[in-house]
Parts: structure tokens; sequence; C-alpha cells
């Protein structure tokens, strides 16, 4: 949710200008309704800032006008206080000498307040963002202080809320200085030059050196140096890291989209995320375990907590990790789950589930979580981000870096990540109820081969999608861990193709949905393996039958062999054998080829649909 970029180099050239609109660009996925830079300009800071995508920012540069800087700022904005327009667009300007500017990600919760405040004195306002504040108290703090880092110090004690603010002046004019509260920022070290950004895939072009941050801490960049003190003028220590990813990486490599790129992507998530997880005599081994065996041995309940789409992989989860320890596991939307009085003590392990590190929700549901005195664990795929932070313990998805708003190998390698976690606790508990660890290790290690060849079967998927590129209303459906699945499928379709789409658990039908279909209703039905104990594969037949008979198109994914389905699907799509509950792992694939397509067949923006943003920082 808005993307940050700071830049400070030695020598005024088109440098700052370029390396911030190329770290705008990589974070373009953050939020993407406006964009805007500024350069410190000899005593002046020069801005420009369009409404839109960053194209119209490119634009309006386009005439040479900006001038060469030292240093820069940047911003790509998902709107939260004011609408998208050219005047709510960052940066914002405070005070009337034009010599400062800030960029901000988050919300300022007291700006009406401190408005008020600043209004009295006189300050007047050209946004309605909650930003613009912070601007005209830097300003008059820089003032007295004569110094941006005091400046910053002094005004974000004031600030509630959540925060990363990155500031220039023309009077400090080698110096980025900026200020971090549960939003992203990390640091990038170059050689005569330095970095900020809200990831390192804003400077991952120039140096794969980052520094991390704590919360609640400033840090000043200079060309030659950085330093970070606290909210209370402490100094304070960064941690220091090498990105492990590069610059190609979180480009299309030939293919048309990101989502499409990352779709293709799953076998290595898969794989990667499986990597080093077991010792030479099979045990599994996790990383960043701030637990101890005993404490997570004792644990008696587990509580799921994310959104979205990582929440259906924790729902997945849920049956394989019930199944194999016997603890009762509860997945909860992490916005709900500090509301819904959780019973929670030092027994229960919180397992958060989050992509991006950085889900406002899923961290204050963690917070809440420990507040109640639970074992947190997370499981995240951006390394140094907020909620691993914030955990007792991490376990990391090695998927990359995920670029497409619409989330595709996260999903895959935070389902791996959930049954290794599941077969580790099994292994700690000693069960002999559970299946045996080592096949199921194994037969996870063959998945990564399935998905592709799953993967070079898509084309009929993808006719299909063109064909349905004006359908009104998708349904899925699915049962056990198919479940999860085609509500997954429908939230795809939903955000991708803007189509009105919903997921059932196909039992559920007769109570209620199946008034929905009528004639020519396309309707997935993601089918258990033959295998699958307590019936399931007959019963899931049947509920085709019984959708047919009403008349629904029928477009069903199962197993190859599965000849029980054909008589009742007008499409069958198939996907390799494995035991139910990895079969998630496969099914899910046609569903997101399926929505990718057909958002392409009508035109729209597969990476960047309308309204969301890829990491959602607010509440
Ligand atoms: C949907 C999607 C979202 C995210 C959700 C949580 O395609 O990507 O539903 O899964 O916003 O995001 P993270 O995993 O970053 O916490």
């Amino acid at each position: 949710m808005c993307g940050i970029v700071g830049y400070v180099g030695s020598q005024p050239s088109s440098r700052a200008l370029d390396v911030v609109m190329e770290g705008l660009s990589r974070l373009e996925y953050r939020g993407y309704d406006s964009a805007g830079v500024a350069l410190v300009d000899g005593d002046s800071v020069f801005t420009e800032k369009r409404a839109g995508k960053l194209a119209n920012l490119v634009s309006a540069l386009g005439s040479g006008s900006a001038p060469e800087a030292k240093t820069a700022i940047g911003h790509t904005r998902w709107a939260t206080h004011g609408g998208p327009t050219d005047a709510n667009a960052h940066p914002h300007r405070g005070g009337a000498d034009g010599k400062l500017a800030v960029v901000h990600n988050g919300i300022i919760e007291n700006f009406h307040a401190l408005k008020n405040e600043l209004v009295q004195q006189g300050v007047s306002f050209t946004s309605e963002t909650d930003t613009e504040v912070s601007a005209h108290l830097l300003s008059e703090a820089f003032a007295e202080a004569r110094n941006l880092t005091e400046a910053m110090r002094l005004v974000v004690n004031r600030l509630e809320g959540a925060f990363t603010l990155l500031a220039v002046h023309a009077d400090d004019p080698d110096t980025v200085v900026a200020a971090r509260r549960n939003s992203p920022l990390v640091v990038g070290l170059g050689e005569g030059e330095n970095f900020l950004g809200s990831d390192v895939a804003a400077f991952i072009g120039h140096t794969k050196h980052a520094v991390e941050l704590e919360q609640d801490q400033i840090v000043t960049i200079t060309p030659e140096r950085y330093s970070i003190i606290g909210f209370d003028g402490t100094p304070a220590q960064g941690k220091d890291y090498e990105v492990t990813w590069d610059a190609a990486a979180a480009e299309k490599g030939g293919y048309e989209t990101f989502m499409e790129k990352e779709i293709h992507e799953q076998p290595h998530a898969v794989r990667d995320t499986l990597l080093g997880r077991t010792d030479e005599d099979g045990q599994l081994i996790l990383d960043d375990m701030r637990i101890s065996e005993e404490e997570l041995a004792a644990v008696d309940r587990i509580y799921v907590v994310a959104c979205g789409t990582a929440s259906y992989a924790g729902m997945t989860a849920k049956y394989a990790i019930e199944h194999w320890t016997r603890i009762p596991v509860e997945v909860s939307l992490a916005h709900e789950f500090r509301y819904c009085d959780p019973i929670v003590d030092e027994r229960t392990l919180v397992v958060s589930i989050s992509q991006s590190g950085e889900t406002m929700d899923t961290l204050m549901a963690v917070k809440h979580a420990r507040e109640l005195g639970a074992r947190t664990l997370s499981i995240c795929n951006t390394h140094g981000s907020t909620i691993p932070r914030e955990s007792d313990a991490v376990l990391y998805t090695h998927a990359g870096p995920e670029i497409a708003v619409a989330s595709t190998k996260a999903f895959v390698a935070q389902i791996t990540a959930c049954f290794v976690l599941g077969l580790y606790l099994a292994q700690l508990r000693g069960e002999t109820y559970a299946d045996d660890a080592k096949q199921v290790m194994a037969e996870l290690h063959g998945v990564p081969d399935k998905l592709e060849s799953l993967l070079g079967t898509m084309d009929r998927v993808e006719e299909i999608a063109r064909f349905m590129a004006d359908s009104r209303a998708v349904l899925f459906l699915g049962r056990h861990v198919g479940y999860p699945i085609a509500m997954e499928g429908a939230l795809k379709l939903k955000e991708l193709a803007y189509i009105h789409a919903e997921g059932f658990a196909a039992g559920e039908l007769k109570h209620g949905p199946i008034a929905l279909i009528e004639p020519g209703q396309p309707v997935f039905v993601v089918v258990p393996g033959p295998d699958t104990p307590h019936e399931l594969h007959k019963k899931v037949v049947s509920n085709i039958q019984e959708i047919r008979a009403r008349g629904a198109r029928t477009l069903v994914i199962a197993e190859e062999g599965d000849e029980d389905v054909v008589p009742f699907a007008d499409e069958v799509i198939r996907v390799p054998h494995t035991s139910p509950l990895l079969q998630p792992l496969l099914t899910v694939v046609p569903l997101q080829v399926f929505a990718l397509h057909l958002s392409t067949a009508k035109g729209l923006d597969v990476d960047q649909p309308r309204n969301l943003a890829k990491s959602v920082t607010v509440e």
C-alpha cells in the first residue's frame, strides 16, 4: 500500500531521478492511484506529481523539466485520505518557502487534530491528505532545529497511526531522512550513494546490500553513510543482509504479465520452500525458531490468522495439520480475530500467513495474540518485513518476489510451508496417528515436477477463458481441501476479471445456492481424487449431476484417469494424481490460469487490478 523510494548520491545528475523512477516502477504494484517525485534543486525543491498510473508521471516529466539532482524521493500511491487527484498525490510540500517535501505510506490517525492546530496558526493546505500535516509540522520543526533528523524526531513523536515518512529539505541538501512505525522501510547501501525503499525491489537494480530497521526508528542517509536513531533519540544499529534474488527476478522474463510469470514459477516456489527442511536423518528442521521444542510440543490449539488468499492457504492447511497432529486448528480472518474474543493462552500457537509480511490486519492480529500470551509463528515470503519481526518464530516461504497484485506462487508456497509446519509439529509430539512424515515429504518433493507438467497442459483452459469473456457470474464448488480452492478460484476471478464469482462447499449447495443454477450457468467443480476417504469423490460426482440436471455448464477439475466425471462434465481439466491432502497444490493452477486469461480477454490490467494494492498496510 503505497511505494516509497529515496536516493542520495554525490554528484548532481539525472541519476537521482532515474533511480527513483526505476524504483517506483518496481514498486508500482503497491499502489497505482497516483505517483510523484521531489528533487532537491539548489535552494528549492522541485516536485512533479500526477494522478493515475506511473505512466502519467513519466509523460509529465518527458519534457525534461526535471533538474539534475543528488537527492530525490518518490511515491506511488494507494489512496486512503483524499481521492486519487494531482493535488492529493505525493510528495507534499511543507512551509511557505517550498524547501521541504515529504512522501508517506500509512495513515496518520490524529491528523484532524493536528490539522486544526495548524489551520489556527494560519497554515493553508493544498490537499485533503493526512500526509500534508506532517509536511507542515516538519517544516516548522526544521525552522527550529535546523537539522532534518532532529525535525523528524520531533514530529514523529506527535503522530499517531502507522507511517513511513521520507523527507528532503533544500537547506540539508545531501540528506534523506526517513521514519517508520508499523509500515515498511529498508535501506540499500551503494558506493557513494544510498537508497531507501518500501522493499528491496526499489533498489535491487543498484545494490543487494540492505539494512533492516526496527519499528519506531529514524534513518538518515547521505551519499557516504547512514545512521539510525530511535524515536527517543537513542542511537541504534540496523541489521545488514544480502538480498538473495536479483533484478531479473523482479522483471517479466519474457512473459506478458508478472502474474503469468509467477504462475509458471510455482514449481520453483514449492521446491525452494522445501529446500533444507530435513536433516541427514530425515528429521524436519525449521528456520528462525525462537520457541522451544517443549513449548511447541505443548501446544494444544492453533489459530491461523491471515487475509484473502493467504487465509485460503490456512484453510487448506487446517485439514492437513489436524490430520497429522490432532491439534484443533481454527482459521480466522485476521481482521476478525481481535473481535471474536479468541480463546488463546500460552499453549496456543497463532500462525500468521502473509506474503508481504506487512498486512496491517494480520500484524494487528499477531500483536493481539501476543498480548493474550500465545506463541506466534509467521509464515512469510518477505525477509525483514514487519510480521516475522513481531513473531516468536518464522518459517519463510521461498517463492521469490511476487509482483502481480493477485497472489499465485506465494499461495502454493504458503500451503507447502504449512505442510512442513504440520509435519514438524507431528514429529515433535511423536504422534503415531500421523501419516509417515518422510513419505509425505517425499511426495511433496514430487509436486514441482507435477506442477511443471500441469502447466504445460493449460491451452484448453486459456481457450475456455477466452470463450467465457462475457460471463456475468461464475460459481466454484469444492469439498474438503477442494473447498478453499473453490473460494480461491472465485477470488481470483473477482479481482482480476471483475466478474461476480462465488465459491461454495459442494455439500452446501442443496441448502440454498443451488437456486442460483439456471441453464448455461458456468460452474467449476474441484473433484477430490478417487482415493479420497469418506467416499468424497462419489459425493462430488453426485453434486455435479445435480447441477448438470438443472442446466449448469460444468467445468470439472479432476485427476488423470478419473473417468467417473466424464458423463457429467462439459469440460474436464486434468490434474496429476497426488494424495488427497496435497491436491490443492495442483487444482488451484487451472483456476489461476482461467482468471488470468479471462481478464486478458477482457482487456483488463492483469497485474494491477482496479482498487487493489499488493500490500494492504491499513486496517
Ligand atoms: C489475492 C491476494 C490477497 C492477499 C491478502 C493478504 O490475490 O493477493 O487476498 O492474499 O491481501 O496479503 P498478504 O499475504 O501479503 O498478507
